[in-house]
């Protein structure tokens, strides 16, 4: 004989996040439960901004690894959990650091700005890390005269090099999502939505962003469909993000991009391992844990360091 238990595991969450007097940090490309219950929804900068700042006793990270680590090494002595340590990223994974450190070397004179989509180690190699709200401001608080390596994605790289006008040598990673997106599925779509603008993230590849009409973070997309009159709108980039935008604007139409397959390739894999029920589990548990050793920590913390204080 068994006894079914039921849950709320929304109250349940609530009541631990009394508790442990924690803090919920949740990217825009987390399922949107996970969203909804979080006490921040942010993009990249923002989220290492929160984590910066907060008075929280734990930092539970609703995001993929490398944000819940930038989370740990701005508080080295908080608990930083994370619902599934699983969640990686294919722009991190392109970029090891012992392959990274060997770049690094064979361009001695050269500054390394890293994308936040890196391991801490890969940070801990770099110069000064950047997100992609805040990279043309710290590509251009870079002497002119100074050489830069851009890492690990190819596609901001590029974009950055048309908005700046600065020569970069970049690293190969591409995102996985953001890849599967092409002007002509777009192009396509646009026949039946001939109104709609096209909103891209700048990690698609160069011939959607040459055809978008605003491209930016996920916050300057979310803050763009708020501005723009436009009623309609489609969107280049993880899917999760239409959350926030339907809330924001009931009343208008968000039209995900197709990916270029019949996959569900929009949806990030890596993103979409957290759900409810870990979240509610490594809260309960208070693991899976982030832990850096500590010459780790502090060498990741100066570049992060250096655009936080540029941002
Ligand atoms: P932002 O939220 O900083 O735009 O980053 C998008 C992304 O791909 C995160 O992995
Ligand atoms: Fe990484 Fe792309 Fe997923 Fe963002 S959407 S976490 S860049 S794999």
């Amino acid at each position: 004989m068994y006894f079914e238990v039921s849950i709320n595991i929304e109250e349940e969450i609530l009541q631990l996040k009394k508790e442990l007097n924690a803090v919920i940090l949740a990217h825009y490309y987390q399922e949107s439960e996970i969203q909804d219950l979080a006490d921040f929804v942010g993009d990249s900068l923002e989220l290492a901004k929160k984590a910066a700042s907060t008075s929280a006793d734990v930092i539970v990270f609703a995001g993929v690894h490398f944000m819940a680590e930038t989370a740990k090494i701005l508080n080295p002595e908080k608990l930083v959990i994370i619902p599934d340590e699983t969640a990686g990223c294919s722009l991190s994974d392109s970029c090891p650091a012992p392959l990274f450190k060997q770049f690094r070397e064979e361009h001695p004179e050269y500054v390394a700005i890293t994308y936040i989509n890196c391991s801490a180690a890969v940070k801990a190699l770099s110069d000064i890390i950047c997100t992609s709200s805040n990279a043309e401001k710290i590509i251009n608080s870079v002497p002119k005269d100074k050489k830069i390596l851009f890492s690990p994605d190819r596609n901001l790289g590029k974009y950055l090099m048309k908005k700046t006008g600065r020569e970069m040598l970049l690293w190969e990673g591409t995102c996985i999502v953001h890849e599967q997106f092409t002007d002509k599925k777009i192009q396509q779509l646009k026949f039946t939505h001939p109104n709609a603008l096209l909103i891209a993230h700048p990690e698609c590849e160069e011939p959607v962003l040459a055809i978008a009409d605003f491209i930016g973070s996920t916050s300057k997309l979310l803050n763009f469909i708020k501005e723009n009159n436009s009623n309609e709108f489609i969107v280049a980039t993880e899917v999760g993000i239409i959350h926030q935008m339907q809330k924001a604007c009931p009343q208008k139409l968000f039209i995900p991009a197709p990916p270029d397959s019949n996959c569900a390739c929009n949806e990030c894999p890596h993103m979409k391992k957290n759900t409810l029920e870990k979240l509610f589990l490594c809260m309960r548990d208070k693991k899976p844990e982030i832990k850096l050793d500590k010459e780790l920590l502090e060498k990741a913390y100066i570049p992060i360091k250096r655009m936080l204080d540029l941002s």
